[in-house]
């Protein structure tokens, strides 16, 4: 036997072998969203730029619009909240923000949910949309509408659809992203504030 082959690291049999570690359960929690979050929410939403169509947006979005993006949705005492890890990682985000700038439509906004890819899939997204729905109740907003591209969007419009959005109505050809037409899905809900006992 050559010495090279005495120094190659012995390997038990597959039955002796220590089980490997489990995976950490996927756990989180929800709060409102600080400045010091924006950088990971900034990466998470250009992810969605850069890759798909789920987002109408083509250029990445930079710091400082998200800054203004968060002091302004603060200043309107707006709901924006973050999914954090443990270990105070930024999973995923979601917020709502004015459907129109005209004054009569100030009870009616938009939503956005993002989670990073890899907390897709795990009931974030369920967890993020029932604390978004509560909090905007909380702060007065009576109409919830939710714009998802036609195709691509699979998960988004399930999502909605649980949380009792109904389809309001299509656009069609109304962007044109990586080289090809799409349409949007407009879901709208109705929020009611529990009653008091
Ligand atoms: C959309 C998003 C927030 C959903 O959150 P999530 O935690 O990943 O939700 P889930 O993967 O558990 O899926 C929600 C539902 O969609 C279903 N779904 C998942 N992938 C699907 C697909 N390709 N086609 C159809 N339904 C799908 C799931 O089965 C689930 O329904 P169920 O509870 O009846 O099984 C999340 O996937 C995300 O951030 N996606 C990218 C960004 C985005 O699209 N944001 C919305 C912009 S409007």
């Amino acid at each position: 036997m050559l010495e090279s082959e005495y120094m190659k690291p012995r390997q038990l049999p597959p039955h002796l072998r220590p089980a490997p570690t489990p995976e950490p359960p996927f756990s989180f929690s929800i709060r409102e969203a600080e400045e010091r979050d924006l950088p990971d929410v900034r990466e998470i939403y250009n992810h969605y730029v850069k890759n798909s169509v789920v987002t109408f947006d083509e250029d990445t979005m930079t710091l400082k619009e998200w800054r203004e993006k968060f002091a302004y949705l603060r200043k309107l005492e707006m709901p924006f909240i973050v999914a954090e890890s443990p270990s105070g990682q930024v999973l995923g985000y979601a917020l709502v923000t004015p459907w129109k700038q005209k004054k009569a439509y100030r009870y009616t906004v938009e939503n956005s949910i993002y989670l990073g890819p890899a907390s897709t899939g795990k009931g974030l997204g369920r967890a993020l949309m029932s604390e978004l729905l509560e909090r905007s109740t909380a702060a007065g907003i009576k109409e919830i509408i939710a714009v998802i591209a036609d195709s691509g969007a699979e998960p988004s419009i399930r999502l909605h659809e649980q949380f009792g959005f109904e389809e309001v109505g299509r656009m069609g050809k109304v962007g044109f992203k990586f080289n090809r037409w799409l349409g949007t899905v407009l879901l709208q809900k109705s929020l009611k504030k529990p009653k008091s006992k």
